[in-house]
């Protein structure tokens, strides 16, 4: 049987569990020869343990798959770089880099702390930034490769007492692009994933009442493997084409999420005055101004 990502080889961060493990295995059975990068911690990041890793790979071996666990942290520069160089030591080449790896630490803006602050902006952005740097010298090497950054509608679109998450969330799509942009000469792609999943970061939904109970009876079946057919085939040559791109995932639904672009203007023969923005500009383009709006107050319809 051959597989759409046959010879190549997948690094997927935090994959000892959740959203990550799923893209891992997905990626292992369609053919990959992956690194299973994790180091086992908690939500918030605490602790530590190479199990979950380790499990993920017995099961991978358990179809033929060939894996191998790094259980170095992406927020740290030299680590990162090992676990870039453990897929070229053991398996000759990097194709696909999934950046996964993630911790909440919520707090609201006015009580988060500088470490709340440090923490997550560690994993989410700057451990990005490592991993991808650290892979980009192998792709521009091969002159190919594919990177898929998870994200969030948390700051794609805003939620509540996540500012730092939210801000890390963002300055990745910024990332992403700028990857797009820079590797695009050595045939290297890089869009990002907005997924949606049943799991620890979303565990808390409350489930009183027989109509909020079915509800999140429905929600659980919004399962992590949901994620995993698209990162699969953006790590794929069939996704050649498909770069600089932010999708989501939502159960069966997949969506191409729009980027900023200028969505009203107003001119003025002379110069503008704070007074003459008063009357006329903010007026003109208050009518285009964008609600304080969550994830939920967006995606309004229960997924299916
Ligand atoms: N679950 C959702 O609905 C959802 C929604 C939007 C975005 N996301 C994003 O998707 C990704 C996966 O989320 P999940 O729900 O599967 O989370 P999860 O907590 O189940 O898994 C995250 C994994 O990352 C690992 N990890 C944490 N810090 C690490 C580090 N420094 N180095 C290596 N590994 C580390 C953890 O051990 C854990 O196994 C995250 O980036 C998250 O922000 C998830």
């Amino acid at each position: 049987m051959t597989g759409i990502l046959d010879g190549k080889v997948a690094l997927v961060t935090g994959a000892g569990g959740g959203i990550g493990k799923a893209i891992v295995v997905a990626m292992a059975r369609a053919g990959a020869s992956v690194v299973i990068n994790d180091i086992g911690v908690s939500l918030s990041g605490e602790g530590g343990s190479a199990s979950p890793a380790e499990e993920v790979k017995a099961e991978i071996e358990g179809f033929g798959g060939k894996a191998v666990i790094s259980t170095d942290s992406v927020s740290d520069w030299d680590a990162a770089r090992r676990m870039v160089a453990l897929a070229g030591d053991r398996f000759g080449r990097l194709d696909i880099v999934v950046n996964n790896a993630g911790i909440l630490r919520d707090a609201m803006f006015h009580k988060m702390t500088p470490e709340q602050w440090l923490a997550v902006v560690g994993v989410h952005l700057n451990g990005s930034f490592f991993v991808s740097r650290a892979a980009a010298e192998l792709f521009r090497e091969q002159e190919s490769g594919s990177f898929v950054h998870m994200v969030s509608t948390s700051g794609l679109i805003g939620n509540l007492g996540q500012a730092n998450y939210s801000a890390a969330k963002m300055a990745l799509v910024g990332l992403s692009k700028s990857i797009a942009l820079d590797m695009a000469r050595y045939n290297v792609r890089s869009n990002c994933i907005a997924p949606f999943a049943w799991g620890r970061m979303t565990g808390n939904i409350p489930a009183e009442t027989p109509d909020q109970i079915a509800r999140v009876e429905n929600l659980k079946k919004m399962t992590p493997e949901k994620n995993a057919p698209l990162a699969v085939f953006l790590g794929s040559d069939a996704a050649k084409d498909v770069t600089g791109q932010i999708f989501s995932v939502r159960m069966n639904e997949i969506f191409l999420l729009s980027q900023s672009r200028p969505v009203r203007s107003v001119h003025t023969g002379g110069d503008w005055t704070p007074e003459t923005i008063r009357d006329r500009a903010m007026p003109a383009l208050a009518s285009s101004f964008f609600a304080l709006d969550r994830s939920q107050d967006v995606f309004t319809w229960d997924p299916c």
